[in-house]
């Protein structure tokens, strides 16, 4: 690929991407028959470079295991994975952990995600070791100083281990940690979930800094819509291992064109921000990943629902600029109630897998 075709490519993207888990065996049903958790069902999501990026959704519905399928740490069952225009889906041994340099997790608990026998030193002098070229003693101190001092902690915090820190000090230790091979593309998974509202908010903004001055992509996987409005300059909204609606944060909260997104956000704003997007959306349960609905995986629930969603796959299409959505509908933004035109044909493939 030519040095100007590569500029253009996004950063990091998932093609049509799918995963599924082997069930346990207390789920499995028809005498034995394997069964498998469709975690991810082709679901397409694009990252540009230096772009942050939220992925919501309520719980289940495959949000961590798109975000470890884009930096490949699992591998999919099917579709394809992109990073700066290079297929790296089958990427294995040391060309993978080469191409893991560039990509880093965040994850919900620092506490477990850090190790409790490792100072502060010794967790982000690994980190750099185990991921860069070795560094004089002098370029590595200085690195790990300039660390500490993006994250907001003292020097003095070299010498202690992690239970020595409250939960929002342990959260920038993993953020120094993350950032210590200076990625360009972060997956952060409920980066601030686990915090008291203090660090949630501390959290928060020393993230949308950090990712604005270093330029680094970010894929925010969160039930926080806050933290979505502060950082993401884009939102992608997932359902049941699809992606369902994908839109500029501003217009997602203020025009969402899916009857999911619009539930999701109607539960939001009414909900405790403690635990946003957890409450049930809309009535009924969410089915299960082990046995999805044919045609749009919403439409038990959809009370827009009408005999071709039931049958058909609805196709992921522009309604807006740069605004997509999953369902065969427009509605009528004074009347939501009433859904007009009906554009989308069955195509061959359409059926569930
Ligand atoms: N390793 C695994 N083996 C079997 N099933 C799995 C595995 N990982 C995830 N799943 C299943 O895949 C589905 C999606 O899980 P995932 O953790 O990606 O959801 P999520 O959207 O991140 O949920 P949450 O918001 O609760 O973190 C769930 O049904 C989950 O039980
Ligand atoms: S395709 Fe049908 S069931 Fe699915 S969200 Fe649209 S109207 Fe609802
Ligand atoms: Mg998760």
């Amino acid at each position: 690929m030519t040095e100007a075709a590569k500029s253009t490519s996004p950063l990091c993207e998932a093609r049509e991407v799918s995963k599924l888990f082997s069930a346990r065996a207390g789920l499995r049903a028809g005498g034995g028959r394997a069964r498998y958790v469709r975690a991810v069902d082709r679901a397409s999501i694009v990252i540009g470079h230096g772009e942050a990026v939220g992925l919501v959704g309520e719980s289940g519905c495959g949000k961590s295991t798109l975000g470890r399928l884009l930096i490949r740490l699992e591998a999919p069952t099917a579709g394809n994975i992109l990073f700066d225009g290079k297929d790296i889906t089958h990427l294995k041994g040391g060309a993978l952990r080469l191409k893991r340099r560039e990509m880093q997790m965040i994850f919900q608990d620092p506490a477990s995600s850090l190790n409790p026998r490792f100072s502060v030193y010794s967790t982000l002098s690994e980190a750099i070791r185990v991921h860069s070229k070795r560094l004089s003693a002098r370029l590595l101190n200085a690195h790990i100083a300039a660390l500490l001092n993006m994250v907001g902690l003292p020097l003095s915090a070299l010498d202690r281990h992690p239970r020595e820190f409250s939960g929002g000090e342990r959260q920038r230790i993993a953020i120094a940690r993350a950032l210590a091979v200076e990625p360009r593309f972060i997956v952060a998974d409920e980066p601030v979930t686990s915090l008291d509202l203090t660090s949630q908010a501390q959290i928060t903004s020393l993230l949308t800094n950090l990712q604005r001055e270093l330029n680094v992509a970010i894929l925010v996987i969160t039930h926080n819509m806050e933290l979505v409005h502060h950082i993401c300059k884009r939102v992608a909204v997932m359902y049941l291992g699809r992606i369902v609606e994908t839109a500029p944060t501003e217009i997602l909260f203020k025009k969402p064109a899916h009857p999911y997104t619009r539930a999701l956000l109607a539960s939001t704003l009414s909900q405790d921000p403690d635990d946003r997007l957890k409450a049930r959306v809309l009535p009924g349960e969410p089915p299960s990943p082990l046995d999805p609905p044919k045609g749009c995986h919403f439409h038990p629930r959809c009370p827009h629902a009408q005999m071709q969603c039931k049958l058909i796959v609805p196709q992921a299409r522009e309604c807006s600029s740069n605004h997509f959505t999953m369902c065969h509908f427009d509605f009528d933004e004074e009347r939501e109630s009433t859904a007009r035109a009906a554009p989308t044909a069955p195509k061959d493939g359409d059926s569930q897998m």
